[in-house]
């Protein structure tokens, strides 16, 4: 985990409620992972406190692109302190032909970063975007995504076909009470299927990040064996794993 500067090269709007920024990186970060991401924080005021996650939903030759709120402001020649790459990227399964990203009720970007690699690959991607994450417009994605709507008590058209199809599904849920969406999430999950295997449902989990370097203990996440941390040994768990009750 490295400390570094980087340059915001362009600043771009892709929908009514975000913008996306290409940043010159130091090389180091163009290894940077899908399911892994960046502690940022920008100008000298560090408003807010903590460093804010910043998520890479592409990748070019030299830059790196993140997307944000676009109610923050951004400007090209502003430095970026980065810390980073956080946590672990995701673990996909060796024969995977349909993946299913699952929105409900926050923002994507967590889950976009996999999207270019698995449509390289030929996986399919389906994006379901439930409640207020419907808002979020998606004609910047990729034309071989496919993009469902729904709303915020978890219904979608095709709902267990969509499921069933799935060999692997990712979920991002709000951060405010995190455990017991992704309980509703499990709860949901187990009236569509017959089993949930492991390796199949997967949260991103996104507590407050104070250190995000496994020195302060304060985002752990309970598991059925020990007590793992998002910063190090996440985001993304294994739902089959994780105590939600
Ligand atoms: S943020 Fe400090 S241990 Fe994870």
């Amino acid at each position: 985990m490295r400390e570094t500067q980087a340059i915001i090269e362009r600043v771009r709007r892709v929908n009514e409620t975000h913008q996306q920024l290409d940043l010159a990186v130091d090389p180091s970060l163009m290894q940077l992972k899908p399911g892994q991401f960046l502690l940022a924080r920008v100008g000298d005021d560090w408003t807010p406190y903590l460093r804010e996650p910043w998520w890479c939903v592409s990748m070019g030759k030299d830059t790196l692109t993140f997307e944000r709120p676009a109610t923050s402001h951004y400007e090209p020649g502003q430095v970026v302190n980065l810390l980073g790459a956080v946590g672990q990227p995701f673990r996909f399964r060796r024969a995977l032909r349909n993946v299913l990203l699952l929105v409900y009720e926050t923002e994507p970007a967590p889950l976009l970063s996999m999207i270019p690699s698995l449509l390289t690959a030929r996986v399919s991607v389906t994006v379901v975007l439930l409640g207020n994450a419907a808002l979020y417009t998606t004609s910047h994605l990729p034309p071989e995504v496919e993009v469902i709507s729904g709303d915020a008590d978890m219904n979608w058209s095709n709902r267990v076909t969509t499921v069933g199809w799935a060999d692997q599904v990712f979920v991002v849920v709000p951060q405010a009470d995190e455990l017991g969406h992704f309980s509703r999430i499990w709860d949901l999950f187990t009236q569509l299927r017959a089993e949930i295997p492991s390796g199949y449902l997967f949260g991103v989990f996104r507590p407050l990040l104070p250190c995000g370097t496994g020195a302060c203990s304060s985002c752990m996440v309970r598991t059925k064996n020990d007590n793992l941390l998002a910063c190090t040994q996440g985001p993304t768990f294994d739902l089959t794993r994780v105590l939600l009750g």
